[in-house]
């Protein structure tokens, strides 16, 4: 049974191959980690998990998903990290971190949130602001900082989240990205800010270590993303990239407004029995319930993901 044998990529070697996707957990506050990650992200290395990937980090403030998303934009958030990394470790664990900038669906409290082109996720999101130049930049300049603190606090790998609509994944389908410049248009044009990106990473990530990249192969909408396309993308970014996870959805709302109603049910009656022996919850942890169980929905919307390491030619 191959699930328990070792995987070697770099010089990461997995003890097995169960890897812990990332989980949004909304529990921080200031992108900053506290007991509750400590005690989750530890109990799965006690448990046995080869590979934990923490959560989709913010690289910038406006690159949270919530108010609540872990950041690593400064070096309180790395200092706070690198205890929890290196206790996975001498628990037998790899530890990897998935770097992400939220886009238009940030929901956290900033003034001003970025994307592609200003057009808003839903009517409840706000307008976002189409990005210049500049802005791109920054971006790119967030993610280097990002992963040169990764590896300050001791990281095994980080993955790059371009995928389930945010910035990076926006940029990539061409229902998000509009743009009419050198990042829009093309397939090539619409890739060239995960490349800048991925390039800018490896300017401070060790050669040795690996970098993965999450994407979505699929948006549900008949002019959004599709395999075909974005086989051609991995092509592009494949020198830049050692594992591919390959997930689907996130940019549009087809597949949510599908499967909702019945995932929805589902998912109330779990927080309802949960509810039962917990005391009454705050305003505040609501929110992170209902945030926690409207992420549950869709990344149970999106197809099953696939992982495909290019250094061993293997699937894991
Ligand atoms: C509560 C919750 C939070 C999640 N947060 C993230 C995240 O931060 N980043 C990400 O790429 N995927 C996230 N996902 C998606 C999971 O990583 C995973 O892809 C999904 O649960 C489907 O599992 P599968 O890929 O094994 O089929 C989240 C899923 C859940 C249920």
């Amino acid at each position: 049974m191959k699930l328990f044998s070792s995987f070697q990529v770099k010089n990461m070697t997995l003890r097995n191959r169960v890897v812990m996707p990332p989980m949004c957990m909304y529990s921080a506050e200031n992108g900053m980690p506290n007991a509750f990650h400590f005690t989750h992200y530890t109990s799965r290395a006690v448990g046995g998990v080869g590979l934990i990937i923490i959560e989709a980090t913010g690289v910038m403030p406006n690159g949270r998903i919530s108010d609540h998303c872990l950041g690593l934009w400064n070096d309180e958030q790395m200092h706070a990290l690198a205890p929890l990394v290196s206790e996975c470790r001498r628990l037998g664990a790899k530890v990897a971190i998935q770097l992400n900038h939220a886009g238009r669906k940030c929901e956290a409290e900033e003034p001003v949130i970025l994307a592609p082109s200003a057009i808003p996720f839903d009517e409840n999101s706000k307008t976002p602001h189409e990005m210049d130049e500049s802005d791109c930049e920054n971006v790119v300049k967030a993610f280097r900082d990002a992963a040169e603190r990764a590896e300050k606090a001791g990281f095994d790998a980080v993955e790059i989240h371009a995928a389930h609509g945010y910035l990076l994944s926006e940029f990539l389908s061409p229902l998000t990205n509009l743009r009419t410049d050198a990042y829009g248009g093309s397939t090539e044009n619409r890739c060239r800010l995960l490349i800048e990106v991925l390039k800018a990473v490896h300017e401070v990530w060790p050669q040795e270590k690996p970098v993965l990249l999450r994407v979505s192969a699929e948006d549900y909408e008949p002019d959004g993303m599709h395999p075909d396309e974005m086989a051609k993308i991995v092509e592009l970014v494949k020198p830049y990239v050692d594992v591919l996870d390959v997930s689907t959805g996130g940019v549009g709302r087809r597949l949510l407004r599908r499967f909702s109603p019945a995932i929805r049910s589902k998912s109330r009656n779990i927080s309802d029995s949960r509810a039962l022996s917990r005391p009454s919850p705050s305003a505040s942890s609501r929110s992170r319930t209902t945030r926690r169980r409207s992420c549950a929905m869709s990344a149970q919307t999106s197809l099953r993901s696939a992982v495909y390491c290019f250094a061993n030619r293997t699937g894991c």
